[in-house]
């Protein structure tokens, strides 16, 4: 019985003693140096490149080293009947309500335009931007926190979601006729859906004409949710007066990416909310603990949903 972590190009040595500190009893391995796969029982994931988990003959159950687990699914030999959990960490949701805030008030105080002011040596003075109405897509943990905690703050709240939600304080929306409706009013709308087959492509040209003339978009889901080309000419056109996108389609975002120069766009490196390897450990240990004890794993994902 072995645990192995198949999380490339992370350095993991600060993981490998926390988690061998909550399994003094177990072995843990670290693709790609594993000493006895058909030892290996539980694996840890992240981006895991195709076909490797296929070659683990003897797994009981798959964990998510992230909340997500879009990269892992993606991987079409991934053993069928495994079951996959992911993890769920307030600090992970504290991190994000934070990376949001300052978001928000980044743009509320117009500094995209003072910073763009700056190198033209502009003083211009202008009041904060009107941001009262906020659309969250996407209602699961992080994406339903973000919108209690914005409606707490005094802002109108709608949210968006696949199946029917409700939260006090948030005017919700599910399904793809209600779509205009829930962002039609917002100033500012903020990507927090899973990504799925589904939601791939979910803001294209089309979704982002439904948008209210001269919104911001806050995209810290996945790069894939959003077509970039309609982005860009959404931005270009004015029907989106800025983006943030902490996330993309392809990461780290290749140096010829358009993205890096568009005028409106403010780029962050997926930090959003970035695992907690203390948390994180604390969740697998436990995991693996319940698989080895017969029991289902806390925070189990749906595997034909996707989330
Ligand atoms: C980060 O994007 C995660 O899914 O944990």
């Amino acid at each position: 019985m072995s645990v192995a972590l198949i999380i490339p190009d992370r350095k993991l040595d600060g993981v490998i003693a926390a988690l061998q500190q909550q399994l003094p009893e177990v072995a843990i391995e670290v693709w790609p140096q594993l000493q006895n796969p058909a030892a290996v029982d539980f694996a840890v994931l992240w981006k895991q490149p195709p076909g490797v988990v296929a070659a683990l003959p003897n797994l009981k159950a798959l964990q998510s080293f992230g909340a997500g687990v879009d990269s892992i699914l993606s991987d079409s030999t991934l053993p069928p009947d495994l079951p996959l959990a992911r993890i769920v960490d307030p600090h992970l949701t504290a991190s994000m309500l934070q990376y949001l805030d300052t978001v928000l008030n980044y743009y509320r105080l117009r500094f995209d335009e003072f910073s763009a002011n700056q190198q033209q040596q502009l003083w211009k003075p202008r009041s904060p931007r009107r941001i009262q109405q906020i659309c969250v897509l996407g209602l699961g943990e992080l994406g339903a926190a973000a919108a209690q905690h914005f409606a707490a703050l005094g802002y109108q709240v709608s949210g968006w979601s696949g199946s029917q939600r409700q939260i006090s304080g948030v005017q919700c929306f599910a399904g793809p006729n209600q779509f205009s409706a829930a962002v039609a009013q917002a100033d500012m709308l903020i990507c927090l859906l899973p990504l799925t087959p589904a939601t791939e492509n979910l803001l294209n040209k089309t979704r982002l004409a439904q948008l209210k003339p001269g919104s911001i978009l806050v995209n810290v889901a996945r790069g894939a949710i959003v077509d970039d080309e309609a982005l860009l000419a959404a931005l270009h056109s004015g029907q989106i007066a800025a983006a943030c996108l902490d996330v993309f389609r392809t990461e780290p975002l290749p140096a010829e990416h358009p993205f890096w120069h568009t005028p409106g766009m403010l780029l962050t490196p997926h930090i959003s909310a970035v695992t907690n390897a203390d948390t994180a450990v604390a969740q697998i240990a436990e995991n693996y603990r319940r698989v080895q004890a017969g029991l289902p794993m806390v925070n189990q994902v749906d595997r034909t949903r996707g989330y």
